[in-house]
Order: structure tokens, then sequence, then C-alpha cells
């Protein structure tokens, strides 16, 4: 079932600044970092210019841990959610204190401003660790693959159980963007393309009808 994403990403994958790293070569974990970290709460088109302003700016952690606070932080306005901003600089600043970023996801975990969501797609998309990313792309994915009908986000637990079944041990980082990569531009929350989609198949929603009254929610 990977194997049928990964082919797909091989031929769509979008082309985000992070993905590219300068050299051509490996993901840079601080990219990778600074990317994620921007798309907290904020969509993938607003990231872009912070995204290529901040690494013009400051290309690598080491430079962005010696950044003046104003600066860094008149640099993220308009993104909103200072505490993210004021977490950023403690964390550039621990990981330069400690020469580079940790490897591993409980490593990650432990610095500021890192929890589970980020410390697993870091751990997966720079360092190719197996590590299930589970943000509400992938929720929804999982409810519709798996024809999930219990509500989120009571059906958290077991949507995060699901998606670490199929992730892989091959190319896990880009396994985890191609599933984030389908949750935005095939298996979207209205009118899913459902006939193009390369897990078309396995898809016990589509095969069901109810791919579009998925995921459920538990109404506020
Ligand atoms: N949303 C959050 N992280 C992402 C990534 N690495 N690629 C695409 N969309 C994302």
């Amino acid at each position: 079932m990977a194997a049928d994403l990964l082919h797909w990403y091989d031929r769509h994958a979008r082309a985000l600044p992070w993905r590219v790293p300068p050299d051509g070569g490996r993901a840079d974990p601080y990219r990778v970092w600074l990317s994620e970290v921007m798309l907290q709460q904020t969509t993938v088109a607003a990231v872009k210019d912070y995204f290529h302003r901040f690494t013009a700016r400051w290309p690598t952690v080491q430079d962005l841990a010696a950044a003046e606070d104003g600066d860094v932080m008149a640099e993220w306005a308009g993104l909103g959610y200072y505490a993210r901003a004021r977490n950023l600089l403690k964390c550039a600043r621990a990981v330069a204190a400690r020469g580079a970023f940790p490897d591993t996801r409980a490593g990650l975990q432990e610095l500021p401003g890192i929890g589970p969501y980020t410390s697993a797609a870091i751990a997966a998309i720079a360092f190719d660790r197996t590590e299930t990313v589970v943000d509400g792309n992938v929720e929804r994915v999982m409810a519709r693959m798996f024809d999930e009908h219990t509500p989120l986000p009571a059906a958290k637990p077991v949507l995060t159980d699901y998606a670490a079944r199929l992730t892989p041990d091959q190319r896990p980082g880009d396994y985890a963007q191609a599933v984030m990569d389908l949750g935005a531009t095939i298996c979207t929350p209205r009118n899913p393309a459902c006939g193009i989609c390369p897990w078309r198949g396995p898809c016990a929603a589509r095969a069901n009808g109810t791919a579009a009254d998925l995921p459920r929610k538990t109404p506020k």
C-alpha cells in the first residue's frame, strides 16, 4: 500500500521550498524544523514567503540562534501565534548550544516547543526514521481508508494506530509527506477526487460510498 503512494508521490509531490535542500542532497533538519513550526496553524501558501525570508536571512540554525529577538519577532509578524516565534528562538539556541539537531524522535522532543507531531515529522523527513506523522490530513485519510466512523477527537488513538501500521521502513519521510500531499490535493475534506487516488483500490470508504462523510466529528 505504501509503495503505491510513494509511486504517486514520485510523480505528483508538491514542490515545496523545504523539500529542496540547497545542495540538492538530503533534507536539512533546520529547514524541516522551521517549515513544520511555521505550518502549525498556517497554510502552505502563506508559509512559503516567510520560509524564504527566514532562510535567506538566517541560513543555518546557528545564524538564527545568534539573531536579535526583535528581528525574529519582526520577521514573524503576520504568521500569528507569537509564542511559536519565542519558542523558535529558544529551540534554535538549544540546538546551537548542543551543536546539531538530535536525530531521534525522543531526542528532538526534549527541545523547547517540539511536541509529538513536530518530533515525528523531523525524525521521519530529515533523518529517515520510521516514525508516524499524524496531522489533520493524515487523520482524514486514515478515517477514509479504514472507514472509521468513531468521531474525532475520540478516534485519534485508533487513527494514529492505523497510520502507524501503514508507515513503511523504506522512505518513511517521503511517505509522511506523501500522505500529507494526498490529504491536501486528493483526499480533501469536500469533494475528494477518489477517481484519481492512488489508494482508490484499498480505500474502504470509497468502496462503501462514505468518503465525503468522514472523518466524523463530535459536535462542539
Ligand atoms: N504540512 C505540514 N508539514 C508539511 C509538509 N512537510 N509537507 C506538506 N504539508 C505539510
